[in-house]
């Protein structure tokens, strides 16, 4: 098979999400189960999204809008943007995926940081193999260090990847830093902006959207998502803004029909209130800043995060604790993948379950 395969395929380790409810159920018989490992959002979808997903049921025996031009519509509305300057993907996995196949050459580079988001790393690999990807040291702040990737920047390196805020650390850059990084990255360098979490930054904090790039600026990429604050994860479907010159060379490696007819309905109806959203982004808030307290208390180091998720040092063997936290019905997500193998992440989620984590690993430290 080795000499059969892609031979970058070789030096790719394969994404692994967090375990399943119904693998847990399965393997320990639990009564209860709760799930904090994937940075879902713990509500349900609104009603008249729902009675959107009903009503498309009767149309799936046909093929869906390829380019998803009425969601692209009100996406464009929305944002002050024209059409042509998005592109949605099943996922913004999807989209990176794109970006790779449609701007990686051989010899080239994708360049992030260390201890971020593994979809980058993969996307590099599959499409260049291993020696495509780089990444650079973040601060003592577990915050991406612009000055360090913008050090390790050399005639190789064709497409940056900068998530803000970052998964899994949950820490965001100052929208001015980001700005002066983007004014001064040689503009033959793909600039992606990963603002999958941006709906959770703290409003009234300096964030850049990077919307005032779109238009005028061909080397940069924003990435958005439907599966967080938007609570469509299980329906795949996320989205690009760019200028229209660069997503047409995204266009050309996109599968037709890439997003279900339920998906892109489904996000056309969330985009039509703000209601969910911000009561999302409230719960999100409330229920932070509660666990990042609780956490304090019982002295285990956590870092203040701006998105839906918390990264903490257990001072334990993170292993163990994990194996612990699953045989109590705790799903969270060991960051050793992530290249933090001393830290875990656990999703904001409802108070009970927030607190059930809690007792639990109050239970295994012994606290
Ligand atoms: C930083 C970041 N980007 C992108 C994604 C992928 O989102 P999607 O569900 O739209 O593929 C995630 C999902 O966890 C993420 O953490």
């Amino acid at each position: 098979m080795k000499n059969f395969v892609n031979p970058n395929l070789l030096e790719l380790m394969p994404y692994k999400p967090g375990k399943p409810v119904e693998e847990l159920q399965r393997t320990y018989n639990l009564d209860r189960i709760v799930k904090l490992a994937s940075n879902e959002n713990p509500f349900q979808i609104p009603e008249n999204v729902k009675n959107k997903i009903r009503e498309e049921i009767d149309n799936i025996a046909t093929y869906p809008c390829s380019d998803s031009h009425y969601l692209r519509m009100a996406i464009a509305e929305k944002s002050g943007l024209g059409i042509d300057n998005i592109m949605v993907g099943a996922g913004s996995v999807e989209i990176i995926k794109m970006i790779t196949r449609a701007f990686l050459n051989p010899g080239e580079k994708v360049l992030t940081s260390e201890k971020t988001f593994l979809m980058y790393k993969i996307a590099a690999i599959e499409t260049q193999g291993a020696v495509s990807f780089i990444e650079a040291e973040m601060d003592s702040d577990f915050r991406f260090s612009l000055s360090n990737i913008m050090d390790k920047i050399d005639k190789s390196v064709k497409i940056i990847f900068l998530t803000n805020p970052n998964n899994p650390t949950g820490t965001i850059v100052d929208g001015k830093e980001i700005a002066k990084f983007i004014e001064s990255v040689p503009e033959n360098i793909l600039v992606v902006l990963d603002n999958a979490y941006e709906e959770y930054v703290s409003r009234g904090a300096d964030y850049l959207t990077g919307l005032e790039y779109i238009n005028n600026k061909k080397n940069v990429i924003v990435l958005r998502t439907f599966s967080k604050v938007y609570g469509l994860a299980g329906l795949r479907i996320g989205y690009a803004l760019g200028h229209p010159e660069t997503l047409s060379m995204l266009s050309r490696v996109k599968a037709p029909f890439n997003v279900t007819r339920i998906a892109q309905n489904a996000a056309l109806e969330s985009l039509k209130s703000d209601d969910f959203k911000n009561k999302s982004y409230e719960l999100n808030k409330k229920n932070k800043s509660l666990l990042l307290s609780q956490m304090s208390e019982l002295g285990i180091k956590t870092i203040p995060s701006e998105t839906n998720f918390l990264m903490f040092f257990p001072e334990t063997d993170v292993t163990d604790l994990n194996d612990k936290l699953l045989k109590e019905g705790v799903i969270i997500r060991p960051l050793r993948a992530f290249g933090v193998p001393d830290a875990m992440r656990v999703t904001i989620g409802f108070e009970e379950d927030n607190d059930f984590f809690l007792e639990k690993l109050k239970k295994i430290l012994g606290r």
